[in-house]
């Protein structure tokens, strides 16, 4: 089980906890507010953007090709960046905290 915690554009902050899924699925079901997943999760829409504490980058991993052609498309993007979608729940994430990104 790991708990997440996802701060929102307006300071808001959802404690989460979950133990399989994707980051953006755990946050579409609890109503994190910015976080829309409207592609599914198949790393094609950027509505589930997020910026990893720089101290939890490593445990996160880095952001696929895929992933990072699609990120290079916003201009918010930075090397925080990172869409939840592509990041699967495990014990390792626990304490992970993300901000949703503008
Ligand atoms: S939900 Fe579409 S890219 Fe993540």
């Amino acid at each position: 089980m790991a708990k997440i915690t996802f701060i929102t554009r307006n300071d808001e902050h959802y404690i989460l906890e979950a133990d399989s899924g994707s980051l953006m699925e755990l946050a579409v079901q609890n109503g994190v507010d910015g976080i829309d997943g409207d592609c599914g999760g198949v790393c094609s829409c950027a509505t589930c953007h997020v910026h990893v504490n720089t101290e939890h980058m490593e445990k996160v991993g880095a952001a696929s090709e895929i992933e990072q052609d699609m990120l290079e498309l916003d201009d918010n993007a930075t090397a925080q960046s990172r869409l939840c979608c592509q990041i699967d729940v495990s014990d390792e994430l626990d304490g992970l905290v993300v901000r949703v990104a503008r």
